[in-house]
């Protein structure tokens, strides 16, 4: 089995509040298999455009209201993703974690197997949760990868996101070349994560390497660029970088 993370960049446009990309999202699921994976997919503009500007990042401080807003956009970016995959005859059903995971307990899988087991694809997202210390906060969706390959060992996991893939620099800064191929760990140097509350993508790099620990290839891919994730589920040559245990 597969395990694909479509990050919020490449479905929505970060810089405005619930701006969909919906031909990004419309191609890339149609490249999607149509069983035996788990799709996780991010918030986007749908959950950082607010978490930023009200701090969510910090825990409960004055701001519940924003909390329950968030927590109600990301379920409605997940229902037009579930419409939209439903079309495309995957058969899916959503597990928000807020529902069924706290920070610092360990994460149940027992209901993804079960949805997996019958044949429907299990879609999650990065979310609010509770969180014992701080009251809620934002688990991202790449942790969540983390979680669920670390129970499900599949054959590779798959990050599609908004750049090529990884870059020796920042790709913004003139000069950076793209990484084709790294093993975990090598040394990076990543730029300021803009708008993205759960750290960009130099906290991507950090649960990459945690997956690729666990002896797991990881890809990460431009989601706006057609075909590449389909090449990459297939083995076929793609564009973008492999992470190799
Ligand atoms: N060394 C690097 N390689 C690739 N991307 C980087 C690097 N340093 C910073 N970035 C930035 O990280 C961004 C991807 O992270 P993020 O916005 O969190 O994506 P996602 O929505 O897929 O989680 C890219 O748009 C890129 O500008
Ligand atoms: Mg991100």
């Amino acid at each position: 089995m597969l395990i694909i993370k479509i990050g919020g960049s490449v479905i929505t446009d970060k810089n405005q509040y619930k701006k969909l990309k919906i031909d990004n999202l419309e191609n890339i699921i149609n490249e999607l298999p149509k069983k035996d994976f788990i799709l996780i997919h991010g918030a986007g503009s749908f959950g950082h455009y607010l978490s930023e500007i009200h701090n969510l990042n910090g825990g409960i401080l004055n701001n519940e209201k924003y909390f329950s807003i968030v927590s109600k956009d990301v379920l409605e970016l997940n229902n037009i993703i579930l419409d939209k995959l439903i079309e495309n005859g995957i058969n899916s059903i959503s597990l928000p974690i807020h529902s069924f995971h706290i920070v610092g307990s360990e994460f149940n899988t027992n209901l993804f197997e079960k949805y997996l087991r019958l044949n429907f694809i299990p879609v999650t997202f990065g979310d609010i949760i509770l969180n014992p210390k701080t009251g809620l906060s934002i688990c991202s969706g790449d942790q969540i990868a983390f979680h669920l390959s670390k129970y499900f060992r599949p054959e590779k996991v798959i990050f599609v996101t908004d750049v090529d893939g990884i870059y020796d620099r920042d790709p913004r800064i003139e000069g950076a070349r793209l990484i084709e191929e790294i093993k975990g760990n090598d040394n990076i140097s990543f730029g300021k994560r803009g708008n993205d509350v759960t750290g960009g993508m130099e906290n991507k790099f950090r649960v990459i390497n945690g997956i690729v620990k666990l002896g797991i290839p990881v890809y990460v891919l431009n989601g706006n660029e057609k075909g590449r994730l389909f090449n990459a589920i297939y083995d076929k040559e793609f564009v973008g970088t492999k992470v190799m245990p």
